[in-house]
């Protein structure tokens, strides 16, 4: 082997990190928006039933197969596989995650790339470079090249440091700056009129809206890609997990840490949102819903920064740093799936294939700056709609089918002596084989 395999070095790293990969764009321009058109408090609640109904079982299977493994997500499914038609399938499933997930980052860089050009605005206009203001915060091909490429280097950089000096040792700095940033930005922007409105839109629950068909599918499909699932990255985390920690314990914090933190981020869109609507912006789009995704960060927010006055540009960079953040710790966690394959299996040394796997999902990510309206939308379908679901279900057969019960139980035992009797030894395996295949499917053929 290239290089000897890292370890988390404590629990608190491993979370970090976990947590790092799962907050994400979602939590924040997706989650609260949604939990708000959606029954508020009632969403919230079913949202919190179903990622540790649904979608937590799922990480645990990810969790236990990597850190038995010791691998990357290809050797680490061929290991529990047996039978050649077993191994070959493992090949494909492991195969197709790591592509899934470089066409995933070379989308989720494009996006990341823009809160970084938001996060300098700020700072140039303070020295009163107007035209690199504009520059900076107006769609154009070569800004958006440009900050794909800024943000993809600071991601080959961290990975290309380990799993302790890189990926860890950023998360456990930047995870606890997001939190704070995200408490100090809530603590400002409750302060101003309109933020309790907002807080009411947030809140209150509707249970009715849960009847909505569709609503709950769309909650778990939401779930699922917050939790980074199906593609081998919390395989590839779980990889570096040490044998004396408690598995189903640390994967229910991460799970908590998720949730959580998009619950927390929604103490902060929604109040800002009907500040801005207080201030005279357009929160509503044609249908009447909040305006959620890229527009509430990119229009929405930045407009009601504009009407902050002096403040506005420190809070405008406050934000957009916890954007930067939140895709950082997620990105990172991408680009490791493939570096983790290429370094194990080609005996590549780890700077050597981050920089190369990072050259050519960067490249990826110009082509879809440079044919934006053909393809961005169809990437974002394809890898999160269409492969990511459908190979979330085959991790679950690997898990409940295909590996062997005795086998699971002996790797959770390492660090949790008591869990043959344990709760979660009585539902997971009826879980990860009936319950989360089914409800995948379901999702999937919505
Ligand atoms: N979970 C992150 C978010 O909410 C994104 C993410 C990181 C991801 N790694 C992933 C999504 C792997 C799918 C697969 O933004």
């Amino acid at each position: 082997m290239a290089s000897p395999r890292g370890e988390f070095s404590s629990r608190f790293g491993f979370l970090m990190a976990a947590a790092g990969s799962a907050v994400g764009l979602g939590n924040i321009w997706g989650f609260p928006t949604n939990a708000a058109s959606n029954g508020g408090a009632a969403f919230l609640f079913a949202y919190l039933l179903l990622a540790f109904a649904l979608a937590y079982p799922a990480l645990m299977a990810e969790l236990i197969i990597g850190r038995h493994a010791r691998a990357n997500g290809v050797t680490a499914l061929q290991s529990i596989a047996t039978g050649d038609k077993g191994r070959g399938f493992a090949f494909v499933v492991g195969s197709l995650g790591m592509l899934t997930v470089s066409f995933i980052l070379s989308f989720y860089a494009i996006v990341s790339g823009w809160m970084l050009s938001f996060l300098l605005a700020p700072v140039t206009q303070l020295f009163g470079m107007a035209g690199a203001t504009a520059w900076l915060t107006t769609d154009s091909v070569v800004r958006n090249a440009l900050s794909v490429v800024v943000f993809m280097l600071l991601t080959v950089l961290i990975i290309s440091a380990g799993v302790r000096e890189g990926i860890e040792k950023w998360a456990t700095r930047l995870m606890p700056s997001l939190v704070l940033i995200l408490i100090l930005l809530i603590g400002y922007v409750m302060t101003l009129p309109g933020a309790m409105e907002g807080l009411r839109a947030y809140l209150v629950p509707d249970f009715s809206a849960l009847t909505q068909p569709g609503l709950l599918l769309s909650a778990m499909g939401q779930a699922f890609f917050s939790l980074s699932l199906g593609v081998g990255t919390m395989l590839v985390y779980g990889s570096y997990i040490s044998k004396s920690e408690n598995l189903p314990l640390i994967g229910s914090l991460v799970a908590l840490l998720d949730v959580g933190i998009a619950v927390l981020a929604g103490l902060l869109i929604l109040p800002a949102m009907y500040v801005a609507l207080a201030s005279g912006v357009e929160i509503f789009d044609a249908d009447g819903g909040l305006i959620a995704g890229p527009g509430l960060i990119i229009s929405v927010l930045p407009a009601l920064f504009d009407n902050m006055g002096a403040i506005g540009g420190v809070v405008a960079f406050a934000f957009f740093a916890l954007m930067t953040i939140a895709s950082l710790t997620s990105s990172i966690s991408m680009l490791e799936v493939p570096v983790a394959f290429v370094v194990e299996r080609r005996e590549v040394r780890r700077p050597i294939a981050a920089a190369w796997l990072g050259a050519a999902i960067g490249l990826i990510s110009l082509i879809i700056v440079w044919n934006f309206d053909a393809l961005f939308d169809w990437v974002v379908t394809a890898t999160t709609e269409w492969s990511q679901p459908l190979l979330g279900l085959f991790f679950c057969v690997f898990a409940g089918w295909i590996w062997n019960r005795a086998a699971i139980l002996k790797e959770i035992q390492q660090g949790s002596p008591d869990a043959a009797s344990g709760f979660f030894w009585k539902i997971w395996p009826t879980y990860i084989r009936f319950v989360c295949p089914l409800a995948i499917l379901a999702v999937y053929l919505q």
